[in-house]
């Protein structure tokens, strides 16, 4: 069956009667056909209408899509003609404009802006006009939510289907909310840095602290030493020059036996080789204390010189070895000649250092052991001062390198040996670094260039 309009009445309900009354004497077949060709045209009628009604159907669709798209973007969106009227915006825009869209529809695009930003917004459509590309720019919207008013805007160019300019489709990204926060990210930031610069000033001064607490306790010894030696030769200084006074006073031999007797003359010049020896023991601690401590606040360069490596590390060694109490065994692993060319007295700074840790550790033990090793590897010269003392824990690993790190009692070290050497190694373009040895102990490889002059 044919399908009917809405509301319609079959086409031959109404022509047919009209018809047959109308044209009298007119053959069957004549009316048949004209019958015919009707249903086909309504036929026709019928698919059309069915064709437009899909297409609306669409193009609904269509709408309520873009018009969800545009919804949902949280950038604004505004399109207008070549004249600048707006044709559209979207939820984004009205939101914070506090207008809605068919208020705007038709009114100056600019007003959309603040005063400051209506030239730059006017100005786009000219640009578009004469066909040049538009610049991000930061405008600002007349906005009743004025934390979001300033956009960063682009603009395009919107054309017809045969590519002439039609318009303009402005897109813009809040930014002030993104500013606001780089603010805040700034303002922290320099806080931090702030508080970091304290920090550094305080941890400096903790630092100074412990310094001058383990100086203080390593002058204080060799001093109390030498004053109270002064002290005693102060008294036998006397004792002498009454006995020397006496003796030119022409006393009998046996009142000079008595009074040598009662100022322990003999004694007195018994002590004095030891007390004079002993001060200068005392003024000589005082006199590294010092030079040690200059090590730590030194800068002056030393010039680069040539010299055989393997003498440094004997010396080295004997050096530190000589002072134990109980003496490791050194074991030495070395060619007969290293030659090279760098900074002599800070390479034997940085030895000692190594060796004098390794006879700490080592301190009091009858099986302590040193092992140091010499090699040249390409253009470096690589020495290792290995012990078999406690190694290096895993927590300390990466202390042990710091200002000021010791875990030795205060009054014996200042815990800056490793720090120094380190710092020393590294300003001649070499390495200072730290492995524990399988069979237990630490090892500290030294690689210094083979001649400094070349680094840098
Ligand atoms: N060979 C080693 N074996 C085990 N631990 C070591 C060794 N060498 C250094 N350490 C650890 O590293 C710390 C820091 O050494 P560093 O030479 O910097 O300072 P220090 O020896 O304590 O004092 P300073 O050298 O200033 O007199 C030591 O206190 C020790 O704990
Ligand atoms: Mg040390």
């Amino acid at each position: 069956m044919t399908p009917r309009l809405p509301g319609s009445h079959d086409a031959r309900d109404l022509i047919v009667p009209q018809l047959s009354g109308a044209i009298e004497g007119t053959g069957d077949n004549v009316w048949i056909e004209v019958i015919q060709k009707m249903d086909e045209v309504y036929t026709d009628l019928v698919d059309s209408q069915t064709a437009l009604e899909e297409q609306n159907a669409r193009l609904e669709e269509a709408q309520d899509f873009i018009g969800s798209v545009l919804g949902a973007m949280t950038d604004v969106l505004v399109a207008c003609d070549t004249d600048g009227r707006i044709q559209q915006v979207n939820p984004a825009l009205e939101a914070i404009v506090g207008k809605r869209e068919r208020t705007l529809i038709g009114r100056p695009i600019a007003e959309l802006f603040q005063e400051k930003s209506q030239a730059v917004v006017t100005g786009f459509l000219q640009t578009l006009r004469s066909g040049e590309g538009i610049e991000q720019r930061d405008v600002s919207l007349a906005a009743s939510d004025s934390q979001n008013a300033l956009i960063s805007t682009i603009c395009t160019a919107r054309r017809d289907h045969r590519g002439r300019l039609v318009g303009m489709v402005l897109v813009g990204r809040p930014v002030g909310e993104l500013k606001r926060a780089y603010r805040d990210l700034d303002a922290a930031q320099a806080k931090l840095t702030r508080t970091q610069q304290q920090l550094f000033v305080s941890e400096k001064m903790a630092a100074l602290g412990r310094l001058v607490a383990g100086v203080a306790h390593e002058l204080n010894n060799p001093i109390s030493f030498v004053f109270g030696n002064m002290y005693a030769l102060k008294r036998y200084g006397s004792a002498i020059t009454r006995y020397l006074t006496a003796s030119d006073e022409n006393k009998s031999p046996e009142e000079m036996k008595e009074l040598r007797k009662d100022l322990k003359i003999d004694q007195v010049l018994r002590d004095i080789g030891p007390l004079v020896d002993g001060t200068l023991e005392g003024a000589e601690r005082v006199r590294d204390i010092v030079q040690e401590l200059r090590r730590f606040s030194s800068n002056q360069q030393e010039q680069p010189e040539e010299f055989n490596a393997v003498r440094l590390i004997h010396t080295a060694a004997d050096w530190v070895i000589k002072a134990q109490r109980v003496k490791p065994e050194v074991l030495l692993d070395l060619p007969d000649t290293l030659e090279m060319t760098g900074r002599k007295g800070q390479l034997h700074q940085i030895l000692v250092n190594l060796v004098q840790n390794a006879a700490d550790v080592l301190d009091g033990r009858p099986d302590g052991q040193i092992l140091l090793s010499g090699a040249r590897q390409g253009e470096d010269i690589v020495i290792k001062v290995a012990d078999n003392g406690t190694g290096i824990s895993d927590a300390h690993r990466d202390k042990i390198f710091e200002p000021f790190f010791t875990t030795k009692p205060i009054g014996t070290g200042t815990g800056l040996g490793l720090y120094i050497s380190y710092n020393m190694a590294a300003k001649q373009g070499g390495s200072l670094s730290v492995e524990n040895r399988p069979a237990g102990g630490a090892e500290f490889i030294l690689r210094i260039p083979a001649d400094v002059r070349t680094e840098s």
